[in-house]
C-alpha cells in the first residue's frame, strides 16, 4: 500500500486560532491537514470555504486535504485551487455523470482529485473513476454519516476498504469518522492508509502520541 498519511480534521480545532492549530498539528507529526467544507445543504452543517483556505495557506505549506460536503462541487474548483487547496475530494452522490469533467477540471487546476462515499453508497459506484486513463488519486470511505465530528466509527465500512485495496493496490484509501487508537486496527488491517481523525486527536492531552499510534498501526 502507499505510505501513511495522518490527517487531523481541523473541524475539531479552534477555528478562531486556525493558523496556530495547524502549526500545532504539524509539530505533532501530522502529514496532511483535513479541511471539511460543508455547504449546509449536502449536509446539515455549514463550515468554511475558499476564503478560509486562502487565509490558512498564508501560514503553512502543508498539504490541505479538502473534503467537499457540498451539493455543487464544480462551483468550488477554481476558487479552491486559487486559494491553495492541495487535494479536492468530492462526493460521488452529487457528481453524477458530471464526474469526468469535474475530475478533469480538478486536475487541470493543479490539485489532487479524490472521491468520497457516504455510508449507504455502494463501493462499485466509484470503480469507473479508478479504471480509466484519467482517474482519481484517492477514495475517501466515510465511516460515519458526513456532517459532524465526534460520531461513532462504522466497522461495516471496512468491507469497502477491503474490496478497494484488493483491486487497486496503488490507491490512496482514506477513512474519515470515528478514527482513533481504538478503531485504527480495523481500518489499517482492511488497507486504509490515509487516516482522518478529529476528536481523538484534538480531544487528547497527547495529540502527538495519538498521531504516532495511528501511523504505527498503518505502517505495521
Ligand atoms: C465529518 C467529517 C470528518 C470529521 C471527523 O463529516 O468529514 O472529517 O471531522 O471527526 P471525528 O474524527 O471526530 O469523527
Ligand atoms: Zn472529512
Amino acid at each position: 500500500s502507499p505510505c501513511a498519511k495522518i490527517a487531523p480534521s481541523m473541524l475539531s480545532s479552534d477555528f478562531a486560532n486556525l493558523a496556530a492549530e495547524a502549526k500545532r498539528m504539524l509539530d505533532c507529526g501530522a502529514d496532511w491537514l483535513h479541511m471539511d467544507i460543508m455547504d449546509g445543504h449536502f449536509v446539515p452543517n455549514l463550515t468554511i470555504g475558499a476564503p478560509v483556505i486562502q487565509s490558512l495557506r498564508k501560514h503553512t505549506d502543508a498539504y490541505l486535504d479538502c473534503h467537499l460536503m457540498v451539493t455543487n462541487p464544480s462551483d468550488y474548483v477554481t476558487s479552491l485551487a486559487k486559494a491553495g487547496a492541495s487535494g479536492f475530494t468530492f462526493h460521488i452522490e452529487v457528481a453524477g455523470d458530471g464526474w469526468k469533467e469535474l475530475l478533469k477540471d480538478i486536475k487541470s487546476a493543479g490539485m489532487q482529485a479524490g472521491v468520497a462515499l457516504r455510508p449507504a453508497t455502494p463501493i462499485e459506484t466509484v470503480f469507473p473513476l479508478l479504471e480509466g486513463e484519467e482517474h482519481v488519486d484517492m477514495v475517501l470511505v466515510m465511516t460515519v454519516e458526513p456532517g459532524f465530528g465526534g460520531q461513532k466509527f462504522m466497522p461495516e465500512m471496512m468491507q469497502k476498504v477491503n474490496v478497494l485495496r484488493k483491486r487497486f493496490p496503488w490507491l490512496n484509501i482514506e477513512v474519515d469518522g470515528g478514527l482513533g487508537p481504538s478503531t485504527i486496527d480495523e481500518a489499517a488491517q482492511a488497507g486504509a492508509n490515509c487516516i482522518v481523525a478529529g476528536s481523538s486527536i484534538f480531544g487528547s492531552q497527547d495529540p502527538a502520541g495519538v498521531i504516532s499510534i495511528l501511523r504505527v498501526k498503518v505502517e505495521e
